[in-house]
């Protein structure tokens, strides 16, 4: 069977390394896994005070999230943790409190950088709140990208085999942590 992906692209900029690597990743996948691209530039900031009255972004949100059956997070690294749009969006996924749309459902994370580091602290931050969130996250292949820059270029061609590769490799290992028998 086919499993629906969300992704969550954590940049927000038009010419953005992490978009690209979302797509090749997209691009690479087995075709048990079909993606949408979940876009979260209009998302309005999270407010207790709105939770009664949810504006009409979070419900578009959490209704695509809903139909997603795994997600898939592709974000970079700013101050050695995740942007705040990408926060945002994991806190309007995460309420009503206990009845979060995001709970619960399994994930990935590829985290990018324009460095050689990989975005390794924004990738383990962001686990940290899947943790919280009963969100089971593959674990291997660990996929810190770095040199985003020139990994895939304005194409969408990713450049090198090993990438390729590697992409590949994630693709097949999410696609069958994604059909395993979650909740
Ligand atoms: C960065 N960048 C960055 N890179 C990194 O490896 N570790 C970091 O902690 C940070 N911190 C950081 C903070 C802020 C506010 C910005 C704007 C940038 C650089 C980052 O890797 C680079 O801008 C990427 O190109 C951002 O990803 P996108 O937009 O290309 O997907």
């Amino acid at each position: 069977s086919v499993k629906k992906v969300g992704v969550l692209i954590g940049s927000l900029r038009k010419g953005s390394f992490s978009r690209r690597v979302a797509n090749a990743a997209i691009a690479l996948a087995p075709e048990s896994l079909s993606f949408t691209i979940i876009e979260l530039g209009g998302l309005s900031f999270f407010n207790q005070d709105l939770e009664a009255t949810p504006p009409a972004d979070w419900v578009s949100f959490r209704d695509a999230v809903k139909a997603c059956d795994a997600i898939l997070f592709v974000t970079p690294e700013y101050n050695r943790s995740i942007p705040g749009v990408l926060k945002n969006a994991v806190d309007v996924g995460s309420r009503p409190y206990g009845q979060g749309v995001l709970i619960g459902k399994p994930a990935a994370v590829i985290s990018t950088s324009i460095g050689a580091v990989g975005g390794f602290g924004s990738n383990h931050h962001l686990r940290q709140c899947l943790s919280f969130l009963n969100m089971p996250t593959l674990g291997q292949p660990e996929m810190y990208l770095g040199n985003s820059a020139q990994l895939v270029d304005e194409e969408g061609e990713v450049t090198s085999e090993g990438t390729r590769d590697y992409l590949t490799n994630f693709g097949k290992a999410f696609a069958t942590w994604v059909h395993k028998p979650w909740g």
